[in-house]
């Protein structure tokens, strides 16, 4: 079965653990097992770790992780949720549990690939909801009218936005759920960013808690800083839906690690002490990117409200391809091009690095800017 190849993954094969500074990942800086452990109010090697019995465990994922993340949501018990290899792992058996060749999906543009590639390499018939920097990158309402109809088995949203760091908050949730619900369309609701806004708790609303056909997934990757568990889930009230999932994963999960089980449901039972260094991070950042865009002539961008990334439009006459590749073999910085997100002429940026090394990328990156314009690369040079 034919699939597009996935343009973020191979691009961050290429340089990802060879550069210096890598701005191009999406995870808020990653902990180290002691570092967990620490803020989890361990001292040591946690006792019952030794005593965990390596069997396959509880195969939707135990009830003690199901809860804590129930609790992240207003309405979702231990039942409603399904434990997945990474949110990438929920994602995908998503699709493949709802949709059939010749089924109608609408998908925002730009987003994680998953959610174009993989019904379409099902056979659906995809249409995307374009997100432009004119309307901030949020859904245009008119457009989700147009095309969402009758036929639309599944509208995906991702919410915050990777690449674009936008926010959709819950009216305009709302709005969307009101034209989904006539058709009963399933809106699938990447939450995977979910925790990481610029004020209050951090949190925004989850389709799960407003649509009874609202499918949230998240994961420990982003905002938990603990990509390395690979534990994602999936959470939904709708009817018969997990366990129709469910059918599909025992062909190709069983249960996740019982080690990532037991250390994710540790993280979210302690899940202020990591959210509080995730903030601290990712808002910090947020600033010093700002300020950094705001004193560069070559590069423009809409803000970002949440998530650990940001779009940068490049006003340089080269690809972005070209100058990610040059970026990082001249000077070890890494940023993602936009043409791997369907988006040339901009540059992904990640933030959720810590503050040092994105002070010194972004001094890096002044330097190579500098270069290229006097290089004669500035837009509209012959
Ligand atoms: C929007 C989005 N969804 C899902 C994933 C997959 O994350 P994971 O499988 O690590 O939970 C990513 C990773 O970059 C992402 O950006």
């Amino acid at each position: 079965m034919f699939i597009e190849k996935f343009g973020v993954e191979r691009w961050m094969d290429l340089y990802e653990t060879r550069c210096t500074y890598n701005l191009a990942e999406t995870c808020v800086d990653s902990l180290t097992l002691d570092e967990l452990l620490n803020l989890c109010g361990r001292k040591g090697f946690p006792e019952e770790l030794g005593q965990l019995r390596l069997s396959y465990g509880d195969i939707p994922g135990s009830l003690r992780l199901r809860k804590a993340i129930g609790d992240l949501y207003q309405s979702i018990e231990p039942d409603h949720v399904l434990v997945t290899h990474g949110a990438i792992g929920a994602n995908s058996l998503i699709y493949e549990t709802l949709i059939d060749n010749g089924d109608h999906v609408v998908a925002v543009f730009p987003t994680y690939q998953q959610h174009q590639s993989i019904p379409k390499c099902f056979g659906a018939q995809v249409d995307l909801l374009d997100l432009t920097p004119e309307n901030n990158y949020l859904p245009d309402l008119k457009q989700v009218r147009g095309l969402v109809g009758p036929k639309t088995k599944l509208l995906a949203l991702n919410n915050p936005n990777n690449p674009a760091g936008s926010l959709m908050d819950q009216a305009l949730l709302e709005k969307i759920v009101e034209i989904a619900r006539p058709y009963q369309t399933y809106i699938l609701c990447d939450e995977v960013y979910r925790g990481l806004n610029d004020d209050g708790d951090g949190f925004t609303s989850s389709i799960a808690d407003l649509y009874e056909l609202g499918i949230s997934t998240g994961s420990m990757s982003k905002v938990y800083s603990l990509a390395g568990l690979r534990l994602g889930w999936m959470a939904s009230r709708a009817p018969r839906l997990l366990e129709s999932v469910m059918t599909h994963r025992d062909y190709n999960t069983i249960s996740v690690g019982r080690l990532d089980d037991h250390l994710a449901s540790l993280a979210l039972e302690s899940k202020n002490a990591i959210l509080t260094r995730s903030h601290a991070i990712t808002r910090g950042n947020r600033r010093v990117l700002a300020q950094w865009v705001d004193n560069e002539p070559l590069i423009s961008w809409s803000p970002p409200l949440s998530g650990t990334t940001a779009l940068l439009e490049l006003h340089l006459a080269i690809s972005s391809w070209d100058f990610c590749v040059r970026l990082v073999e001249q000077t070890g910085v890494m940023l993602c091009p936009g043409s791997v997100l369907g988006r040339e002429g901009f540059l992904r940026i990640g933030y959720g690095c810590s503050p040092e090394s994105l002070t010194k990328g972004l001094e890096q990156l002044t330097f190579f800017l500098r270069q290229l314009a006097t290089q004669g690369l500035t837009e509209g040079a012959a």
